[in-house]
């Protein structure tokens, strides 16, 4: 017997309601704005890749990697695993369609949904969506800096002004096989205080130990040897020049030498932005230099990268905490209402033509009253209603009324999509006519009119 029960979606996904996808719509044309101002250039790749993409590129003793991927084997016997995250595939992309042969293509960005099997709670779920930008085949400090401005730029435009930047260098490979040494040996000495996971680390992923979110564990590692103090010369020239670069710019940042990163492919820079407003999920951005991705992913060439990606709902919830209110439903220029059924079906006939003319309207779908007609009208701000019965099909006519005013005029079939056209310019030139004049460069120029005071 198949269970009848009712179906939800699965937890940590989310559906995004109407109401929620127009402030989404906002926040993506605005990204997509600043990206065009940065000159990065849109890549989709797919949803999921092999297996391997992720496990080399991520890392095999990451948490990512290690506990969070949905991994599964298809029909045909392969290892697929829906993205936890986009770099990789943006890497492989490139390698793949030879992107950097073509000289222009070096500094793209993505969107889209990434799938991490993780403890579901406020700002962390399994299905949620990134913005990313990479910049390739380049170790100029100046791309580090410019992906963080980028990123710092988004915000700017959503009005968020409240983060908190927070960089490292985790070095070369060369200069962390160095530094790793001396952490395993720091490590070694205090291990039983540390977590037993933590412990499992020291010999796999020694590095993360720093990053462990137990009190005990960050306590006993307080005194552990900072990588930052091992970078070598070139390493630490690198980090220096990102940091006059943010400087010069009168960006602020923290300099943070325990920060790790939960991937495995970071070399150098890394950095974090971070929200006040968010409780423990407060990172709203992540990102760093991975110089040596390609080749973990099997590429023959080294090729320098470094990007970040932010996750998108908790951009949402910073702009919530900051009272930035982004929800509107769509304009509604003109609402049919119809009275009996053959109005129905003319009004029907007016409202796609009025579509083809470019006028935002609804008609009715239901068998609504008239007064609940209105009620949508209304509910829906609709500027004009053409409201029809039996009486206007009988004068070939019908009433256009102007919700706002109230003012009510008869106007012949024909002529409906000119009159409602001219109608709503009307309508917009009123508004802009009532909207508080601003000051502008002329009224600066000509100074203080007559009577007013200098
Ligand atoms: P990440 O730090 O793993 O880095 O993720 C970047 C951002 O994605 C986080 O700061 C957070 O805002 C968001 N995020 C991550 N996991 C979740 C989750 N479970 N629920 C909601 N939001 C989440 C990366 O993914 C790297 N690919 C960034 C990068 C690009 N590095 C270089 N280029």
């Amino acid at each position: 017997m198949t269970e009848n029960r009712s179906l939800q979606s699965i937890r940590g996904t989310h559906d995004l309601l109407p109401g929620e996808t127009e402030a989404w719509d906002v926040v993506e044309g605005l990204i997509r704005d600043v990206m065009g101002l940065y000159q990065y250039r849109e890549i989709r790749t797919p949803v999921f890749e092999d297996t391997q993409l992720f496990a080399r590129g991520i890392g095999e003793h990451t948490d990512i990697v290690n506990k969070e991927m949905y991994t599964f084997t298809d029909q045909g016997g392969r290892s697929i695993t829906l993205r936890p995250e986009g770099t990789a595939s943006v890497v492989r992309a490139w390698l793949q369609h030879r992107l950097g042969a073509q000289g222009t293509v070096d500094k793209l960005y993505y969107m889209g949904p990434m799938f991490r099997q993780e403890a579901p709670q406020k700002g962390r779920a399994r299905q949620f969506h990134q913005f990313g930008a990479e910049v390739l085949g380049t170790d100029a400090p100046e791309a580090d800096a410019e992906v963080i401005m980028l990123f710092l730029s988004v915000l700017d435009a959503l009005g968020l002004e409240t983060w908190s930047l927070h960089i490292g260098s985790l070095g070369c490979r060369e200069c962390r096989a160095e530094y790793r040494v001396l952490l395993v040996e720091f490590l070694s000495g205090i291990e039983d205080l540390l977590c037993e996971e933590c412990r499992e680390r020291v010999g796999t992923n020694p590095l993360r130990v720093l990053d462990c979110k137990n009190e005990g564990c960050r306590l006993a590692t307080a005194k552990a040897p900072s990588l930052l103090d091992h970078l070598d010369d070139e390493c630490r020239a690198h980090f220096e020049a990102v940091q006059a670069l943010l400087g010069d710019r009168g960006i602020p940042f923290t300099v943070d030498p325990r920060m790790v990163r939960g991937l495995d492919y970071y070399e150098r820079t890394t950095f974090e932005v971070l929200s006040p407003d968010l409780g423990a999920q407060d990172a709203i951005c992540g990102g760093g230099r991975y110089d040596g991705l390609a080749q973990m992913i099997g590429g023959k060439d080294r090729v320098p990268g470094v990007g970040f990606a932010a996750g998108i709902e908790r951009i949402m919830l910073a702009l919530e905490a900051a009272g930035i209110d982004l929800d509107f439903e769509p304009l509604c220029e003109v609402a049919l209402i119809h009275i009996g059924d053959a109005a129905r079906q003319r009004l029907f006939t007016i409202c796609d033509t009025l579509r083809r003319a470019g006028v935002a309207c609804t008609t009715e779908l239901f068998d609504r009253s008239v007064k609940a007609q209105m009620r949508e009208a209304n509910r829906r701000e609709a500027l004009l209603a053409l409201i029809a019965g039996e009486k206007e099909l009988e004068a070939d006519t019908i009433t256009l009324r102007n919700l706002v005013s109230g003012d009510e005029e008869q106007v012949a079939f024909t002529d409906i999509v000119t009159t409602v056209l001219e109608r709503l310019d009307q309508m917009e030139e009123e508004a802009v006519d009532e909207e508080p004049d601003e000051w502008t460069d002329e009224d600066e120029q000509s100074g203080p009119g007559p009577g007013e005071a200098a």
